[in-house]
């Protein structure tokens, strides 16, 4: 999808396709030069997470191994319930593991304290986060997160796999919506 296939959905773009590729590259060459030597295990977290790891992985020299869990912590609102629950575990065992966890986005930064002391509590010899976007304004609680892509406002937003009612995914760019869609 590009802006013209969206009418007049989008209020304003808060970061282009070429802003999200460049920063990936510098992303990558950070975990490259982090895990040299190490085995990386990166876990994507399902749905909104798809985009960033596939261009992640891609922009990464080293082999990776890659799995996937979804977890549930928002309905088809706009607001954190707070309340995290597994829908798709991994399929690999952690033990020993050197884990990164990616996602699209940390808001309250609840569902990824809930995350990462579940994945620590499997015997993981390390648990890093990676995440396109952070709110730094909405944060809740106090979570270490070693790679950032952008920060954003306290704001919805939506594309690059971040979706209003399951809409916008596959919107290449990362923006707000224009009011009239969410009435
Ligand atoms: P948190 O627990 O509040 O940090 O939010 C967790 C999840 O809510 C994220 O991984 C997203 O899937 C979703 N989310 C948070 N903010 C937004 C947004 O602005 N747009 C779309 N989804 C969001
Ligand atoms: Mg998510």
């Amino acid at each position: 999808m590009d802006q013209r296939d969206l009418g007049d959905d989008i209020e304003e773009i808060l970061v282009t396709e070429t802003q999200i590729k460049h920063r990936l590259t510098e992303l990558a060459a950070d975990i490259d030069r982090d895990y040299e030597g190490k085995d990386l295990l990166v876990v994507g977290v399902l749905k909104g997470a798809v985009m960033v790891m596939a261009d992640l992985a891609r922009a990464l020299h080293s082999h990776v191994r890659m799995d996937w869990m979804a977890v549930s912590s928002y309905g088809s609102g706009t607001k954190s319930s707070g309340v995290v629950r597994i829908l798709k575990d991994l399929d690999t065992d952690l033990k020993d593991q050197h884990v990164l966890i990616v996602e699209d986005i940390i808001d309250s930064g609840l569902t990824l304290s809930w995350l990462l002391s579940n994945l620590k509590s499997r015997g993981a010899a390390s648990v890093e986060i990676c995440t396109m976007l952070r709110k730094p304004e909405a944060l809740k609680v106090d979570i270490d997160v070693r790679y950032v892509g952008f920060d954003v406002p306290n704001k919805f937003v939506v594309g690059y796999g971040l979706d209003y009612a399951e809409k916008y995914r596959n919107v290449p760019f990362v923006a707000t919506l224009a009011p009239h869609v969410y009435s």
